[in-house]
C-alpha cells in the first residue's frame, strides 16, 4: 500500500512514522509512505497558498491551484483515492479504516487556516472527520487514519491475527485484562482468568465484552443490530 500525504507541514509527520509498528511496516515495504509539502507547487514567487475569501469574512482559504498541481505531480494520481481531511466529512470508524485497506494507493490532503476553496472538492473522491471537535488542521486526522489502516495490513502487527480482539472489530468494546502480579493494593485478578479453563475464560471474555459495550457504548449495539 503507498500513502501520499499532501501538507503544509510535513514535519508534523516523522516522529510518528518513525517509532513502533508503522516503523516497522515502512522498513518491511508493507507501507510506503511519501510526504508532499504543497507550498512548492504555488504560482507565485513568495510561495503563498492561500487568500482571503470571496464575499468577504474572516480568515484565509486555500487555494485551488497549488492542491490541484501537487495531485497532478502524483504518479498514479488519477486511480488513487483521494481523501480531505475536513470536519465536514463522513465520520471516520473502523468500518472505514477496513474499506481504506482495499486501495492501492491513497492520497490524504491535509487543509489548514479557515478551510478550502470549495473548487478543491472537484478532486477529492472522499471528505473525513475523525470527530465532532475542530482541529487546527488536517495533519493529525491523517495520522490517525494512518495508524489505523497501516495496523490492519496483514503482517504488520507482531501475531498475525492480534487486531481481532480489537474494540470495535466487531462493533463491540473488548474485555477486561489482567497481567501480573495477581494481587495489587488488595484488588484480585478475576479467578477465572487464573482457573486454566479456557472454554470458561472465552465465556467470561463474551459476556464482560457485551456487558461493557452495553454500559459504555450502546450505540455501538444498535450498529449490530441495524
Ligand atoms: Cl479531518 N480536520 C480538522 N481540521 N478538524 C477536524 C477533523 C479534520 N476531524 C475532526 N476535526
Amino acid at each position: 500500500m503507498k500513502l501520499t500525504i499532501l501538507t503544509l507541514f510535513p514535519e508534523m509527520f516523522p516522529s510518528i512514522l518513525n517509532e513502533s509498528i508503522i516503523k516497522r511496516a515502512i522498513n518491511n515495504n508493507l507501507v510506503e509512505v511519501n510526504l508532499i509539502n504543497f507550498r512548492d507547487f504555488a504560482t507565485n514567487k513568495h510561495k503563498t497558498v492561500d487568500d482571503t475569501p470571496y464575499g468577504g469574512g474572516a480568515g484565509m482559504l486555500l487555494q485551488v491551484e497549488p492542491i490541484y498541481r501537487a495531485l497532478k505531480s502524483i504518479p498514479g494520481s488519477d486511480t488513487a483515492l483521494k481523501i480531505l481531511l475536513t470536519p465536514q466529512g463522513k465520520l471516520y470508524n473502523q468500518s472505514i479504516a477496513k474499506d481504506l485497506l482495499d486501495n492501492e494507493h491513497i492520497i490524504l490532503v491535509c487543509g489548514h487556516y479557515e478551510g478550502f476553496d470549495e473548487r478543491v472538492r472537484d478532486y477529492i473522491d472522499l471528505e473525513i472527520s475523525i470527530g465532532d471537535y475542530v482541529l487546527t488542521g488536517g495533519e493529525i486526522a491523517a495520522l490517525a487514519i494512518m495508524d489505523s489502516v497501516i495496523r490492519l495490513i496483514p503482517g504488520a502487527l507482531g501475531s498475525e491475527d492480534s487486531y481481532i480482539h480489537d474494540s470495535f472489530y466487531e462493533d463491540s468494546l473488548d474485555y477486561p485484562q489482567y497481567t501480573k502480579p495477581r494481587e495489587f493494593d488488595g484488588k484480585k485478578v478475576p479467578d477465572v482468568l487464573l482457573s486454566g479453563n479456557h472454554a470458561e475464560i472465552a465465556k467470561w471474555r463474551e459476556n464482560q465484552k457485551q456487558k461493557r459495550t452495553k454500559e459504555r457504548r450502546p450505540d455501538l449495539l444498535k450498529k449490530t443490530q441495524q
